[in-house]
């Protein structure tokens, strides 16, 4: 029964509950998703798209300057469209050329972000620091929690105001004024709680105009943070010690133009390596800064995996999987956001592996899906507890979150049968046409849309 004919047939004699059954199972057998056949070996090479992680508060700097930045190799997500969304809503002017986008911040006319632009994006809530800079206040929504965590903005909040900012918290927004009349932050010596990247990247983009200068102390470490200060310093900004756990920023009367290119995605390079290594199979990843995954190469090699670096590639051959343990920890520990996908391997090596959680406080709904597919795992708090198994087996599962959504993509590629992979509108958010990559190198994967197929069908029949 359609969804439409549901609405239509006034409600049958049968318990009301089994409509809204057939209703909801109608809704998800409307929705897109991904299906993979599992057990075929890969072979080729992957192309690694622009980091989302270093575009997105990139694309955010150009807040901060009248003149036109263009960044090159932005990778086609759907965050990345929801950023532009962003700065276009107040004012800016965004152009996509091929992989290039023109940010033009000349005619910023507010420094008030909407609601459902910072809701359906947190990443716009790093428009707080240089809209403050630029403007001399910003009301920005407070960007609320997710599927993974709260998601607190404390830090961002606190060294804002250490620059002299008057920041209130009412109904859900921020509203950030800088007093006086030059509306110019001040330079402050900055100690974060915790070293967290947004945090980071907002307050130097806001202490990048500051009168005086601004050490930001037990900074995040990110390959994200130091790109996004390679794009400063190309604006004119003075900043050294990123990538380390001091940042020093001495502000700068105006920044100007640049022209910028995004680092390699180290998350999606990562994942594609673990496609290699899930599939055992051969494959070469391409570009890939290795320094920017050394936590992750390592527990590959750990695994059993063998990896050559070569130029701007990495070739990984795996046969046999072993188990081993992973902590994820702050860059350079080993990455929250590939604890999900690596744990998709581990679900199929010989052993037992630990898996512990130490960034975000939700990030085991995976494990759930995982066990769904056959997968041996046992939780406690934020730890799993894996014991390989020699063959998932294939089914429907749903991505509940970006990363849980790509590992569920590596586990149907090696399951015994064909998976669903739901979750796309999370997926899309981070990988760029990650299905054709797949298909690229011989991976039984295609994206199905009931909807279109629904609508040839009818054509058909019409
Ligand atoms: C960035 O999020 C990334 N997002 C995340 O990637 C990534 O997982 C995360 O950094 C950690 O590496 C973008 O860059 C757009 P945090 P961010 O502030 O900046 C706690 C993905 O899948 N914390 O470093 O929001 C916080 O609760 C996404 O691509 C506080 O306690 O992360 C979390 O436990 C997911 N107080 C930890 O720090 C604060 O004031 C890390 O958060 C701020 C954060």
């Amino acid at each position: 029964m359609t969804l439409a004919a549901v609405h239509s047939t006034p409600f049958s004699t049968a318990h009301p509950s089994e409509d809204i059954a057939v209703v909801a199972q109608d809704h998800e057998s409307q929705r897109s998703y991904l299906r993979l056949t599992g057990g075929r070996r890969l072979s080729g090479e992957l192309t690694v798209s622009g980091a989302k992680n270093s575009a997105l508060v990139l694309m955010a700097a150009c807040l901060l300057t009248r003149d036109t930045i263009r960044l090159r190799n932005v990778p086609p997500l759907t965050d990345i469209a929801g950023m532009a969304e962003m700065l276009t809503s107040l004012g800016g002017k965004v152009q996509r050329s091929a992989d290039a986008l023109e940010l033009d911040g000349a005619e910023i006319h507010t420094s008030t972000a909407p609601y459902e632009l910072v809701n359906s994006l947190r990443a716009s809530f790093f428009c707080i620091g240089p809209l403050l800079a630029r403007m001399g206040m910003a009301k920005v929504p407070l960007p609320g929690g997710c599927q993974i965590g709260t998601r607190p903005v404390v830090e961002h909040v606190k060294g804002l105001k250490a620059m002299g900012a008057q920041v209130t918290i009412e109904h859900g927004v921020v509203t950030a004024v800088v007093p006086g009349r030059s509306h110019r932050l001040s330079g402050a010596r900055i100690h974060l709680d915790c070293p967290s990247v947004g945090a980071t990247e907002t307050l130097m983009m806001a202490a990048a105009l500051a009168d005086g200068e601004t050490v930001i102390e037990n900074a995040a470490q990110e390959p994200e943070v130091v790109d996004l200060a390679g794009l400063l310093l190309a604006m004119g900004a003075r900043i050294r010690g990123a990538g380390t756990p001091t940042i020093t920023i001495a502000g700068v009367e105006r920044l100007h133009g640049a022209d910028y290119g995004v680092i390699p995605d180290r998350i999606e390079a990562g994942t594609l390596l673990l496609a290699a290594a899930i599939t055992r199979s051969a494959l070469r990843v391409t570009p890939v800064i290795p320094d920017h995954l050394s936590a992750v190469l390592a527990k590959l090699e750990e695994a059993g995996c063998r990896i050559e670096r070569d130029g701007l590639g990495l070739t990984i051959e795996a046969s046999h999987i072993r188990a081993v343990d992973l902590r994820t920890q702050p860059f350079p520990g080993f990455p929250t956001d590939l604890q999900a996908p690596f744990m998709s391997l581990l679900a199929t090596a010989d052993g037992t592996s630990m898996v512990c959680e130490n960034i975000f406080e939700n990030r085991l709904q995976h494990v759930a899906e995982l066990q769904r597919m056959g997968a041996s795992i046992r939780t406690q708090g934020n730890t799993a507890f894996l014991d390989g198994v020699a063959r998932l087996s294939a089914a429907p599962v749903q991505g509940s979150d970006l990363r849980a959504s790509a590992a569920m993509v590596l586990a149907g590629l090696a399951a015994e049968g064909v998976s669903q992979v739901y979750g796309l509108e999370y997926l899309d958010r981070g990988y760029a046409g990650l299905e054709h990559k797949l298909q690229s190198v011989g991976a039984c994967i295609e994206r199905v849309d009931p909807a279109q197929q629904l609508g040839a069908n009818q054509a058909i029949a019409a």
